[in-house]
C-alpha cells in the first residue's frame, strides 16, 4: 500500500508496476479498480495512458483498447489489463468471475468496506510464473479507516505500506503546486502534503466516515436545485466569509454540486449568487437573513428581479439545525460533488459551541433544510 499526499506519484508508480508485470508476463491479466467507474474513466485511464506513454516508448500503439474502454490488450504477448469501478455492480460481478496476477485499488480510502477489498484479493491465483500481488493507493484518510489497522498496525507477513510525499518528487511537479498545499487548512494539509493520517476531532458533528460515505455516488436523476447563502455582513479583512452552497434533490437522496463561498461584498456575492443560480438551473435561492442579512432579497431584487428568493431566519442554535442534516449524513442520503474539501474540512473540525461560526456549512444546512427537510418547494415564494 503506498499512501501520502497528493501528487507525488503514488499511481504512475503502481501503473508502472502493473505495465511491466503484464509485459513480463505473457497472457497474463490485471485489474485496476477504484470505487466509482466515473472516476476511472476521467482519472485513471489518462493517468494509464500518460504514464505507458511516458515510460515505456512504442508500447501504445502496440495496445488495443476494447469498445467500452475497460479492457486493454498488448498485442505482443496477449497480456490483459483491465479497468473497473466498484459500483458498476455488474462488471463487478463479471470482473471477480476471472483470474487475475495483479489487483491495483486506486484511492482505496474511497471504499468502506474492507471486505471487498479481501473479496477482489481472493482473485489473485491466475497460473503465473511469478508473485502475486495487491496494490493499493490513497491520501491518508482518518485513524479509524480500516485501511490504518490493515497496513500499519497489523504486522501481517507480506503486506507492507510505503509513505512518498510530493516534496520527494518535486521535479515532477510545478513550482507552485507545493506552495498551494502549504497553503491549506491544517487537516487538509495534514493528508495532502505530508501524507498524514488524521484523527476524528472530538465533540465534531460529521466525522470522516460519514465525509467519504458522500463518495458512493447516488442513482437518480437530478431534481429541484437550490443556491443557499450564509451573509457575512461586513467585508473586511477580518469578517467571515459569506458561505454559498448549490444542492440539489437526486433519487431518493440529495447532492452537494457546488461551493463557491467567499469573502466579498454583498454586491459581488449577490452576483456570485445569481451566477450558481443560472448555471446549475436552480429554482431559488435560499438566504439567511439574521444580523443584517435582511438585505439580500432587495440587493438580488435590484439585480434580477425574477428570481426568486426563500428568506430564512434561524430560531434555533446552529447546534439544533444541523443535527438532522448529520442524521442525512449518516443514513447516506448524501452525496459530494468533487472539490468540496474545504466545505468537507470545515464540517469535521467544527465543533458546536466551540468551534467559530462556519459559513461554508450554515449554507450546507440551510441547503439541505429546504431540500429535504421543509420539503418546500420555492414556487409559491415569488419576489413581491
Ligand atoms: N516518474 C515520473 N515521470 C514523469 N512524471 C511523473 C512521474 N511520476 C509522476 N509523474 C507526474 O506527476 C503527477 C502526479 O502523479 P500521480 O498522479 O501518480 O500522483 P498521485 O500521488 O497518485 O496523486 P493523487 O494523490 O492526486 O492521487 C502526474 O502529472 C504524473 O504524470
Ligand atoms: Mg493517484
Amino acid at each position: 500500500m503506498l499512501f501520502g499526499g497528493a501528487g507525488s506519484s503514488k499511481t504512475w508508480k503502481i501503473l508502472y508496476h502493473v505495465f511491466t508485470r503484464a509485459l513480463l508476463l505473457e497472457g497474463s491479466r490485471h485489474i485496476c479498480l477504484r470505487q466509482r467507474f466515473e472516476h476511472v474513466k476521467s482519472t485513471l485511464w489518462p493517468s494509464a495512458k500518460e504514464m505507458c506513454q511516458s515510460a515505456f516508448p512504442g508500447l501504445w500503439d502496440q495496445i488495443e483498447t476494447n469498445k467500452s474502454g475497460g479492457a486493454w490488450t498488448i498485442k505482443v504477448n496477449d497480456s490483459e489489463i483491465l479497468f473497473g469501478g466498484l459500483d458498476d455492480k455488474e462488471r463487478v460481478e463479471k470482473h471477480l468471475g476471472a483470474e487475475y496476477a495483479t489487483v491495483y485499488i486506486n484511492e482505496c480510502s474511497e471504499i468502506q468496506d474492507e471486505n471487498a477489498v479481501n473479496l477482489i484479493s481472493s482473485r489473485l491465483r491466475q497460473k503465473i510464473d511469478g508473485r502475486h500481488l495487491l496494490f493499493c493507493d490513497m491520501n491518508p484518510p482518518a485513524k479509524s479507516h480500516w485501511s490504518y489497522k490493515r497496513y500499519l498496525e497489523d504486522k501481517v507477513p507480506g503486506r507492507t505500506s510505503f509513505k512518498i510525499n510530493p516534496i520527494d518528487v518535486r521535479e515532477n511537479l510545478p513550482n507552485s503546486y507545493i506552495a498551494r498545499l502549504e497553503a491549506l487548512p491544517e487537516r487538509m494539509r495534514q493528508r495532502f502534503l505530508y501524507g498524514e493520517f488524521t484523527s476524528d476531532i472530538e465533540g465534531a458533528l460529521w466525522s470522516w466516515e460519514m465525509i467519504e460515505g458522500t463518495r458512493a455516488g447516488l442513482s437518480g436523476e437530478d431534481g429541484r436545485t437550490v443556491v443557499a447563502i450564509d451573509p457575512a455582513t461586513t467585508a473586511n479583512k477580518d469578517s467571515d466569509e459569506t458561505g454559498l452552497i448549490v444542492a440539489c434533490q437526486k433519487g431518493n437522496g440529495w447532492k452537494v454540486l457546488e461551493d463557491a463561498t467567499l469573502k466579498a461584498s454583498p454586491d459581488v456575492w449577490a452576483k456570485v449568487a445569481l451566477g450558481l443560480y443560472y448555471k446549475h438551473g436552480a429554482d431559488c435561492i435560499v438566504a439567511e437573513t439574521n444580523q443584517g442579512g435582511d438585505m439580500i432579497k432587495t440587493i438580488i431584487g435590484q439585480i434580477e428581479p425574477m428570481v426568486r428568493v426563500e428568506e430564512v431566519r434561524a430560531t434555533k442554535g446552529k447546534h439544533v439545525r444541523a443535527e438532522p442534516v448529520v442524521a442525512l449524513y449518516e443514513q447516506g442520503l448524501i452525496e459530494h460533488a468533487q472539490g468540496l474539501g474545504e466545505l468537507e474540512e470545515q464540517m469535521m473540525s467544527w465543533v458546536p459551541n466551540v468551534s467559530p461560526s462556519p459559513d461554508r456549512v450554515d449554507a450546507l444546512v440551510w441547503a439541505l433544510h429546504n431540500l429535504a427537510l421543509n420539503n418546500k418547494p420555492c414556487l409559491s415564494i415569488g419576489w413581491a
